[in-house]
């Protein structure tokens, strides 16, 4: 049994609710129109008329603008008195303080007023035809329960309970009873290793984590509450550990474990929701940095919410009754902000995809749409330049009809994916909306919409800025770039409801990321292009964070971890263009003195361990062992040259003038060459 508290797997959205809906929604769809039905809340606003005019006024009167959101699009226990007290060069970020809210509430109780039975969440199980529909009314009273079970087990406001699960309906329930009794919610992406896992967990101080007994991933069983035993052997802070059983296969249960499921059907379905600070923790969410230690992003209540659901509605044209199909993991943001929080904020329903994109075979992605009668569907360049290796025909099976976005996230979409995504799986008539963010932006910074419906857009590039959304372009000498079309370090001048507040436990390494390098902004870290006409094209990470298959990761946490085998003296690790993954891990290798050099048992070792410490996809593609790396006097690793190499870009190879020992760089070139 996996859906509890007697839901049912086919759940019929009354015609009554969808009158409600309609009637409520149906303003929205059109750009064109007067601006009630653009924007309701921005009538009155001076001067805006269309979609670009609402956008200028968006950031040149940020308070109006987001206080009006605010004001309309979330239920409030108490008004906030304070639009914004932000100075980012400073670090501090807050919105709507003095309010007071439940996310929770937000979410589920205020669309269970209205239309109890519209289906809230599609769990597309891995076996395609297997999905399940859980109304907003079975999903409040799963969090409810769920909710009271955390309280009855010491879980209290201001705690953080740590979430390792696949996407499904009682991951999003956790989240959500989380965000009901006020704690903070830490997912983890159930494809890290039981080290990466316990890092986390320490970090967070969670005394709770909940868990599945087993995942189910392209029909292949993974043992995730055996990875959760080992990682919280090294956990002292951990208490308890809920275990929900995704299979009927029994696991060994400790003296901490609890069945989820069983517990749940004792408590009430009634929780009383904590009423939060705008300000208080929602969640945390670990990303990789520059530096070896992931960072727990930390995200707060009102303005995240805020934004996430008017980015969801606006820059995917969701409108009532359609059926919004993002299939990101959870345990990323994009899961966070576009499987839950947003389209739930919005009453929306939306799918949690627990499988693969060639499982069973590479037509899965548009037999779902066709099944699910999917209107947005969100998804990563990695999947689509895939998918086009294996052909048109797997596409055109299916019945796509219902269609009407298609998006693109995590990472550039070169041209040929672009054009495949949209002429193919739109048949050219769906809008491709290459949405720019991160996770310390909480939404969608950077898109081709909202925009007039016919308004241009260009593969390949995210084009415009939402709603209250600032970018600029710096250049090398820290100055503002005016003219177009120019390239530079990607800053936004304004903060915005939706950004990250700090770095959990260490705000001065928040402060050091993000606000000081260009003080007065906040520095994205990527690079960007902005054309003749303004759009803005990503160009990539400035710093050592690489992009592995749209999975964000630090280059000096897969060293950190090459450099902990016996072998390995000291390692440099870059990331280089892979057609499939976008990017992929490509390791250098000093070995000391005494070392074997024996390669192939060494990269063997090498995945092993990153596997074990990290996670699967961080392992390195290709292993070169060298002499010495090629470093600056000061002795620091000089990691251009090396992605130069690995690129082969020789002659960009001009400036060696600062290297210690040039005679290094033949040495490397030589070898990569016998490798590749
Ligand atoms: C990259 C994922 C180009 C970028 C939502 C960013 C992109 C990092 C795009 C954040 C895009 C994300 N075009 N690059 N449309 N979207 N990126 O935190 O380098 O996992 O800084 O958030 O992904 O990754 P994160």
């Amino acid at each position: 049994m996996w859906l509890p508290c007697g839901c049912t797997s086919k759940t019929i959205v009354t015609s009554y609710a969808r009158r409600v809906f309609k009637s409520y929604f149906c303003v929205f769809g059109r750009w064109k129109c007067n601006v009630a039905a653009l924007m309701p809340e921005a009538v009155g606003f001076e001067g805006v008329k269309d979609c670009s005019s609402l956008q200028e006024f968006s950031v040149s009167n940020s308070a109006s603008f987001w206080a009006a959101a605010a004001r309309h699009r979330l239920s409030w226990i108490k008004p906030f008195h304070m639009v914004q007290d932000c100075d980012l060069s400073l670090g501090r970020i807050k919105w709507f303080e003095g309010g007071q809210l439940n996310v929770s509430v937000n979410c589920l109780d205020r669309h269970v007023h209205t239309c109890p039975e519209r289906v809230a969440l599609i769990w597309e199980r891995d076996e395609p035809g297997s999905e399940i529909k859980v109304t907003y009314r079975q999903l409040l009273e799963m969090t409810c329960r769920l909710g009271n079970l955390l309280r009855r087990h010491g879980v209290k406001k201001g705690d953080c309970v740590t979430i390792y699960m696949p996407p499904c309906p009682l991951a999003v329930a956790s989240m959500l009873a989380c965000a009901r009794i006020g704690a903070a919610h830490n997912v983890v992406f159930a494809g890290f290793s039981a080290e990466a896992l316990a890092e986390r967990i320490r970090d967070a101080q969670s005394s709770t984590v909940i868990t599945v007994n087993q995942g189910v991933r392209a029909g292949k069983v993974t043992e995730l509450k055996r990875t959760v035993d080992a990682a919280v052997k090294d956990c002292p802070s951990v208490q308890q550990v809920l275990v929900a059983m995704r299979t009927e296969n029994p696991v060994t249960m400790t003296a901490k474990d609890m069945n989820m499921e069983e517990e749940m059907l004792k408590e009430d379905v009634v929780c009383e929701p904590e009423a939060m600070d705008s300000e208080d923790v929602l969640f945390l969410l670990y990303t990789s940095g520059s530096t070896g230690k992931p960072k727990g992003v930390v995200h707060t209540q009102a303005g995240y919410l805020l934004y996430a659901a008017l980015t969801h509605r606006y820059v995917f044209s969701y409108q009532d009754g359609d059926v919004f199909g993002c299939v990101a993991d959870i345990g990323w943001i994009t899961g966070h902000s576009y499987s839950v929080y947003g389209p739930l904020a919005n009453g929306g329903t939306t799918v949690l995809f627990e499988s693969t994109p060639i499982y069973p075979d590479p037509g899965r992605y548009w037999e779902m749409v066709q099944r699910l009668k999917i209107n947005q569907f969100y998804g990563a360049p990695t999947a689509i330049r895939l998918l086009l290796k294996y052909g048109d025909q797997w596409v055109q099976k299916y019945d796509r009809s219902t269609l009407k976005t298609l998006g693109s996230v995590g990472e550039p979409i070169n041209t040929e994916a672009w054009e495949w995504y949209h002429r193919v799986v739109g048949d050219g008539r769906c809008p491709v909306v290459d949405t720019w963010w991160q996770t310390e932006t909480g939404g969608i910074c950077i898109t081709p919409r909202p925009s007039d419906p016919d308004a241009e857009i260009v593969p390949g590039m995210a084009m415009r800025p939402f709603f209250g959304i600032k970018p600029v372009l710096m250049d090398t000498e820290g100055k503002v770039v005016t003219s177009n079309p120019a390239s530079g370090a990607l800053c936004l001048a304004q903060p915005w409801p939706g950004m990250a507040r700090t770095i959990h436990n260490n705000h001065q390494r928040f402060i050091e990321t993000y606000c000081q390098p260009h003080p007065g902004y906040f520095f994205t870290g990527d690079g960007a292009y902005r054309s003749k006409e303004g759009y803005y094209q990503i160009t990539g990470r400035l710093d050592d964070v690489i992009n592995v298959s749209g999975h964000r990761i630090g280059t000096a946490e897969i060293e950190d971890v090459v450099n902990q085998c016996s072998a390995v003296a000291e390692s440099a690790v870059i990331g280089y263009s892979h057609d499939i993954k976008g990017q992929g891990v490509y390791a250098f290798v000093v070995l000391k003195k005494d070392a074997d050099d024996q390669e192939a048992d060494l990269s063997q070792q090498l995945n092993n361990m990153v596997s074990k410490k990290i996670a699967k996809y961080a392992c390195p593609d290709f292993v070169q062992i060298v002499q010495r790396l090629p470093k600056t006097r000061s002795g620091k690793i000089m990691r251009r040259v090396l992605r130069k190499v690995v690129e082969r870009d020789l002659d960009g190879l001009d400036d060696l003038s600062t290297l210690d020992d040039p005679a290094a760089v033949q040495e490397i070139i030589q070898g990569h060459r016998e490798l590749c």
